[in-house]
């Protein structure tokens, strides 16, 4: 019907952070302590109610290995939607987080919803990144921003959820 959507969603971020474990979290209600690795990505599908809408989302879990970084843009290219993913307990990640916004920015759909995720947020006593200085990043750069807990589950299925309320409507 009318209020059906199609949403293309890519996961960016450094290898570890936990895309593949938010995408198994939100689509599959599961955790693994020991996730592999992604080779090259893994594709999902996801179905949400919003208001009086439903937005199916196509997700693009991709590899965060430098080496896959090149086929990034064929997952990003046409995407409606991103979730930069970093690790709170790493500071390398949320600069790979922020270059990989400047990516986007330059290359992708200027539409484009973009959500920076701060996740492994169960891991407090080990935090590096703090969530002031990732929000005041996130604002100054239009995304919104969320911790994240893929083991616990805090703010995963918000995230998708706030990404659909913001996805254009035909
Ligand atoms: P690549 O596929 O290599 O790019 O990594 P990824 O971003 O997909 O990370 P992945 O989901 O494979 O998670 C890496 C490791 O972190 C795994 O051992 C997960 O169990 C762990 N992990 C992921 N999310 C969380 C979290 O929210 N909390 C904690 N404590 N561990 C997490
Ligand atoms: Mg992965």
């Amino acid at each position: 019907g009318h209020n059906n959507l199609n949403a293309k969603l890519v996961l960016l971020g450094d290898m570890g952070a936990g895309k593949s474990s938010l995408v198994l979290r939100f689509v599959k209600g599961q955790f693994l302590e020991f996730q592999e690795s992604t080779i090259g990505a893994a594709f999902f599908s996801q179905t949400l109610a919003v208001n009086d809408a439903t937005v199916k989302f196509e997700i693009w879990d991709t590899a965060g290995q430098e080496r896959y970084h090149s086929l990034a843009p064929m997952y990003y290219r046409g995407a409606a939607a991103a979730i930069i993913v970093y690790d709170i307990t790493s500071t390398d990640s949320f600069s790979r987080a922020k270059k990989w916004v400047q990516e986007l920015q330059k290359q992708g759909n200027p539409n484009m919803v973009m959500a920076l995720a701060g996740n492994k947020a169960d891991l407090e006593d080990k935090r590096k990144v703090t969530a002031e200085e990732a929000r005041v990043y996130a604002e100054e750069n239009g995304l919104f921003f969320m911790e994240t807990s893929a083991k616990s589950a805090a703010n995963v299925n918000e995230i998708f959820y706030e990404i659909a309320k913001r996805l254009p409507r035909a």
